[in-house]
């Protein structure tokens, strides 16, 4: 089997967590680091969350690289509230007994990609601060790439964030705007089909009775998406919770879960009330080239069986 060299920039974060976890599970997927960027928490908590859940999984071979605390021009504006104030919801895993690396995370993004082009698939599941600072650093890793697979975006999806923004993208719309023009091979995995893909407590107690109760990695998967899925229903008064990065994940292995659209993609940096919107040139009306791939439709079923058979394999391993 061909195996996937993955390179994934995130805030841990309780989705960022199960996407780590699936690709532990996943042997599509060879994961060849982690680095971090303020977003859903304080980034040095989202680092020890990397190094904790990466242990957890028996993982700790994969180095983690600390990025940006916060966004190019916004300050930092972390989800407790969405993901806990450790940014793992009620999940509590003992101290890291790893270290991060002492390199920056865009100087660790550049070093490996450079030293594997056209090799490996960046997966970006948080604020895009660490990836646009990379890009005008070095943008010859624009071509180095080989995909990148990027959770963000909303189109006829209302957005998480006022008035039409999607966390990530509003968390930082200006260094969203740099990677969405920089040239990357993007894919974008936006709203409309993340928050069809939703965990549920019947997909859980799935998890608790396939695979070995007393595995730290169901105690976990149960503790974190308890806190997601209150969350969901108390702020959008949904049942279950979005597993946005999970999602992105595992298009680095089944890209057909999703169908895609070369599309225009711009994003509004003004402060008005459209605000870090992510807008689509749908009916080609500006006579831009596409500069990006956005998926607009999931096979919802198919991913979260997918997903729940890789936790339980996981947990069993
Ligand atoms: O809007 C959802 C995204 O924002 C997810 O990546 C979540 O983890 C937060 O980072
Ligand atoms: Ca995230």
């Amino acid at each position: 089997m061909e195996r996937s060299r993955v390179l994934l920039d995130c805030d841990p974060g309780i989705d960022d967590a199960l996407a780590i976890l699936l690709a532990c599970a996943s042997p599509e997927i060879d994961l060849i680091g982690v680095t971090t960027v303020g977003g859903n928490a304080l980034v040095e908590h989202e680092t020890r969350n990397a190094l904790a859940v990466l242990e957890l999984a028996g993982a700790t071979h994969v180095p983690v690289a600390q990025g940006c605390a916060r966004g190019l021009i916004k300050d930092l504006t972390p989800a407790a509230d969405t993901h806990g104030p450790s940014g793992l919801g009620y999940a509590e895993l003992p101290a890291p007994r790893t270290q991060p690396l002492a390199q920056h995370a865009v100087d660790f993004l550049i070093a490996t990609l450079l030293a594997a082009p056209g090799e490996i698939t960046l997966v970006a599941t948080g604020p895009l601060t660490n990836v646009a600072l990379a890009v005008r650093r070095e943008p010859r890793i624009v071509h180095a790439v080989q995909r990148c697979i990027i959770m963000g975006g909303a189109f006829r999806h209302e957005g998480n964030m006022p008035l039409r923004g999607e966390y990530n993208v509003w968390c930082d719309p200006h260094a969203a705007r740099i990677v969405f023009h920089s040239g990357l091979p993007i894919t974008l995995v936006p709203l409309d089909v993340t928050y069809r893909c939703l965990f549920r407590e019947a997909d859980m107690q799935r998890i608790a009775a396939q695979a070995n109760a007393r595995s730290p990695i169901v105690r976990f998967i149960a503790d974190a998406t308890r806190f997601y899925i209150a969350y969901h229903k108390s702020a959008q008064n949904i049942e279950g919770c979005a597993i946005n990065d999970a999602l992105a994940m595992a298009l680095v292995f089944t890209p057909d879960l999703v169908t895609t659209e070369a599309l225009y993609v711009d994003v509004e940096t003004g402060d008005g009330p459209a605000h870090a919107a992510t807008c689509a040139d749908f009916w080609r009306l500006t006579g831009r080239p596409p500069n990006m791939r956005v998926a607009l439709d999931v096979d919802a079923e198919r991913f979260m069986r997918l997903f729940v058979a890789r936790m339980i394999a996981l947990a069993d391993a």
